[in-house]
């Protein structure tokens, strides 16, 4: 179990015409992923998910907060009595081919982190290649054909997957897939996703997928928590099925209404919720983040902010003065 305790993040910026400027990534994020569960973020772009995804990790430090890993809170551990935690949280980058050392074949890139636990667990040589096999058989590739090429002699998605191969030399309890397949060609992306889903099953390792896509997140998702993100807060999350169905914050509607409506089979729903105006990282006030854009914003929303509660009746929890169940995703076209 990985628990996030008031997570903040401030990045210092340099350049551009008004010069250092400093980014509050995340603003006080609190987050719980189980072993063995389907955890998702989404919000749009710089809203702070791969930062969270970086963190949870270890790859990334953060200013404040607690990150506490099978009931050890980690900054009560030095940084090398920190390492073995975080190992086991294994990070699937967007990009499989900056992933890969580009001068090793994929047996090296596989025997390098077995061999390594092999020697700790005094385990004979003979399992570094076994295990090599077995891995590269479960995340679907051919062991004859793919040990001993380079990665540029693979397809993106075979890449990818050996990039999972490789998260899963260390026994990983959580996935941390960062737009895994953002960066792989469409016909590819459905296998890699079944993949994901499959070894959450079958090893019943956590996962936690970041994504600015909602029917990506619907899918992986599927009896899991979803975690909706804006300007580095969480706003909204609940069962990722009920929040997509039937979301309560303005924000998560808003998001979710620029779902695109399929021609002739689906109708957008007229529930649908529209910001005002476009996001502007620079306007901050007292009051509720999403207010400069928000139809719905009050006088108390522009000058007091509102914190997580529970939606009555629900599973879910909403940031929002005024929380409003409401089915905004196209609606299919009946017969
Ligand atoms: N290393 C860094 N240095 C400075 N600023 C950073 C750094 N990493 C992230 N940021 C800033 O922090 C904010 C959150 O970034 P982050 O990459 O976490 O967003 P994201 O939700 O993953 O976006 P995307 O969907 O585009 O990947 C952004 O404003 C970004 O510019
Ligand atoms: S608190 Fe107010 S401004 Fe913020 S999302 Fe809710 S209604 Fe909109
Ligand atoms: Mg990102």
């Amino acid at each position: 179990m990985i628990t996030g305790k008031g997570i903040t993040k401030t990045y210092r910026q340099r350049g551009g015409i008004l010069g250092k400027r400093t980014v509050q990534a995340l603003r006080g994020v609190d987050f719980a992923i189980e072993k063995g569960g389907a955890v998702s973020f989404i919000g749009e772009s710089g809203c702070g998910k791969s930062t969270l995804g970086r963190i949870i990790a270890g790859l990334e430090t953060y200013d404040s907060g607690e990150i506490i890993i099978d009931g050890v809170p980690m900054s009560a551990l030095s940084r090398r009595r920190r390492w073995p935690y975080f190992r086991r949280i294994q990070l699937i980058h967007q990009d499989p081919y900056s992933a890969l050392n580009p001068t090793r074949t994929i047996y090296q890139t596989l025997q390098a982190p077995l061999a390594l636990r092999a020697r700790r667990t005094r385990r004979p040589r003979s399992w570094v290649d076994e295990r090599a096999e077995e891995l590269l058989s479960l995340v679907g590739l051919d062991p004859g054909y793919v040990l001993p090429r380079y990665p540029h002699q693979l397809s993106g998605g075979m890449r990818q997957r050996v990039v999972i191969a490789r998260a899963l030399t260390v026994d990983p309890d959580v996935l941390v897939a960062d737009e895994a397949v953002s960066m792989i060609d469409v016909s590819l992306r459905l296998g890699i996703l079944d993949l994901l889903k499959d070894l959450r099953e079958r090893l019943g390792v956590g996962v936690l997928f970041i994504t600015h896509d909602i029917a990506t997140a619907r899918y992986l998702g599927e009896n899991g928590e979803l975690y909706v993100l804006y300007r580095g807060e969480v706003v909204e999350r609940g069962p990722t099925e009920q929040v997509i169905a039937r979301p309560v914050h303005p924000y998560t509607q808003a998001l979710l209404s620029a779902v695109p409506v399929l021609r002739g089979r689906e109708v957008a729903s007229d529930q649908r919720v529209i910001p005002t105006e476009p996001l502007d990282e620079r306007k901050a006030g007292t009051g509720c983040l999403f207010a400069p854009r928000c139809p719905f914003a009050t006088d108390r929303c522009r000058s007091e902010h509102p914190t997580l509660a529970r939606f009555e009746g629900s599973g879910q929890w909403h940031a929002c003065f005024l929380p409003r169940p409401r089915s905004v995703i196209p609606v299919e076209v009946p017969g």
